[in-house]
């Protein structure tokens, strides 16, 4: 069994973020998103595995993420030269794949359910392919899939506008080598992409076996602001425990579960957990609440924060109304602001400049 991690794309959703770096290494408590992805693959025992990049942002990735050593797993990075779908980067990656089954696992998903009771039914049923299901309120907006009572995929549908169910396509797939020949067969669709839910419904057509399997655990595509922050509190949540490596004065606070990095400095804050600091910060009058997650060398001085990511090197000072619900890019400066507006809500790119007057 191989893994195939797709991680080019465009990434239009997360700009402009995306702008200057890749969006699976957006930090979901101080870990790139796609880190998680890789680590429960290989908690399932799969080391060999394929990654997609693109030609913007796969050297940033390849550097970040290395050759497997820190998964104890051998990566082998792929290059797909344009975001063509999801079944052309299975295509492109046929030469690493050979006729192994595999994992696909898309690199801006997170799923809570680990991964071996899936490939157990796969093995079990000798499926073509297993999709995951998730039930959703807007189904129409998803991938919708029509499951028989027996559990076997009857139809997808792209984004229904009378859904069959409430069951979206989850962005992980385990599938058989007879994946290849239906790829080989399908057609780009109207936006211009070989899509992997043509493919599925082609494995379907030829009379191959598709089986559904729900997710009994959350599921999140950080591909948005608003997901990717509610990834960083499940996260939070569900794993961050207290390690202070950095130094905290007497007049600081620390409440809950914090995890401050070596060579963080904390003057005179009220930290309120579960939160997450890097290395090497500085934070000096803060008060940083619930859910917020703060990369290495970032610069908070006089500020008040929570529910929110803020990317490495980035500096807010003085800024004395709460921020919130906020995504700080790397290395963006927000300074003063001498009167108070109720609430700041924020989404900015990388290298932003933000100074905010009366
Ligand atoms: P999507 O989020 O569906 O597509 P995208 O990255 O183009 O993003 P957006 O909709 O914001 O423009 O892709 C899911 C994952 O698959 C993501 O990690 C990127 C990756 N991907 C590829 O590797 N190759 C591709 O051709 C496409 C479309 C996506």
């Amino acid at each position: 069994m191989k893994a195939l991690v797709l991680s080019g794309g465009k990434g239009t959703r997360l700009r402009p973020l995306t702008h200057t770096g890749a969006k699976q290494l957006v930090p979901v408590a101080n870990k790139p998103i796609l880190w998680y992805g890789i680590e429960s693959i290989v908690a399932a025992g799969i080391t060999d595995i394929g990654i997609i990049i693109n030609p913007e942002t796969g050297a940033e990735i390849q550097a970040k993420t290395g050759n497997g050593e820190r998964f104890g797993a051998n990566l082998t990075y792929i290059l797909q030269a344009e975001p063509a779908g999801l079944a052309h980067a299975v295509k492109v990656a046929q030469p690493f794949l050979q006729d192994s089954p595999f994992v696909m696992y898309l690199g801006d998903n997170l799923i809570q359910d680990g991964l071996e009771s899936f490939l157990q039914q796969f093995h079990d049923n000798g499926s073509d392919a297993l999709i995951m299901l998730k039930s959703v309120a807007n189904p129409t907006a998803f991938g919708v899939a029509k499951v028989s009572a027996e559990g076997q995929v009857m139809e997808l549908i792209e984004k229904p506008q009378i859904p069959p169910s409430n069951l979206a396509l989850v962005g992980v797939y385990v599938f058989a080598a007879t994946i290849h020949e239906a790829i080989a067969q399908i057609l780009p669709s109207a936006r211009g992409e070989l899509e992997i839910t043509d493919a599925i419904q082609t494995l379907i057509e030829a009379g191959k076996r598709v089986d559904a399997r729900q997710l009994s655990g959350w599921w999140l595509d950080t591909g948005k602001k608003d997901d990717l922050l509610e990834a960083n509190r499940i996260i939070l949540d569900d794993c961050s425990a207290t390690a202070i490596k950095g130094d905290i004065d007497d007049q600081s606070q620390i409440l809950g579960r914090v995890s401050i990095g070596t060579g963080s400095r904390i003057l005179n804050c009220t930290i309120r957990g579960p939160v997450v600091i890097g290395q090497d910060c500085h934070l000096e009058n803060c008060f940083i609440g619930p859910y917020s997650s703060i990369a290495d060398r970032v610069k908070l001085v006089e500020a008040d924060l929570e529910h929110s990511v803020v990317l490495a090197d980035a500096q807010v000072v003085g800024v004395h109304q709460r921020i919130v619900d906020s995504l700080i890019g790397q290395r963006v400066h927000i300074r003063e602001a001498p009167r108070r507006p109720k609430a700041l809500r924020f989404m900015l790119g990388d290298d932003s400049q933000v100074e905010l007057t009366p």
